[in-house]
């Protein structure tokens, strides 16, 4: 009995670090969410990219991506990992099987039936 008050404050003191770091808590996202923490920002929703910075960078209009649109995984797998240019690096933020739904993600952007594309008939 000695011990619950110990285990209780660890819970409590779990629950607050959660908290604090609610704004990096990754785990478990689903990879629309995972998409929409870290790559809608630049991205946009539905990948076609943030209009102020195509005029820069076309290539962050993920729709148009020719290595999306020749279904490189390898290379975008790499682009995810590694960023390039003004895109930052992932590879120490997401583990290799986030990446990987990552990109299954990029290839499936503006296919029918995308998670970013809302169904065309709202009952
Ligand atoms: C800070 C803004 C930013 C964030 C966040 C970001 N990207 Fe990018 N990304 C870019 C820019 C800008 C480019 C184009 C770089 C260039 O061509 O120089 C790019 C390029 C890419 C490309 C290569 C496209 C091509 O054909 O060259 C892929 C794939 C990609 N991003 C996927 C993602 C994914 C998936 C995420 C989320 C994990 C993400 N990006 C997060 C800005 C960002």
């Amino acid at each position: 009995m000695k011990l619950l008050p110990l285990c209780l404050l660890a819970v409590v003191a779990g629950v607050a670090v959660v908290a604090g770091v609610a704004g990096c808590a990754r785990k478990n996202l689903t990879t629309p969410e995972l998409y929409d923490a870290y790559c809608t920002r630049c991205h946009g929703d539905r990948g076609q990219g943030d209009p102020r910075s195509l005029t820069l960078y076309p290539r962050a209009n993920l729709l148009a991506s020719p290595m999306a649109l020749r279904g490189d995984r390898a290379a975008i797998r790499e682009r995810i990992a590694e960023g390039y240019g003004p895109m930052p690096a992932f590879k120490r933020r997401l583990d290799p099987q986030e990446i990987e739904r990552l990109v299954n993600y990029t290839l499936q952007l503006g296919h029918p039936g995308h998670p970013g594309h809302p169904p065309k008939e709202t009952p």
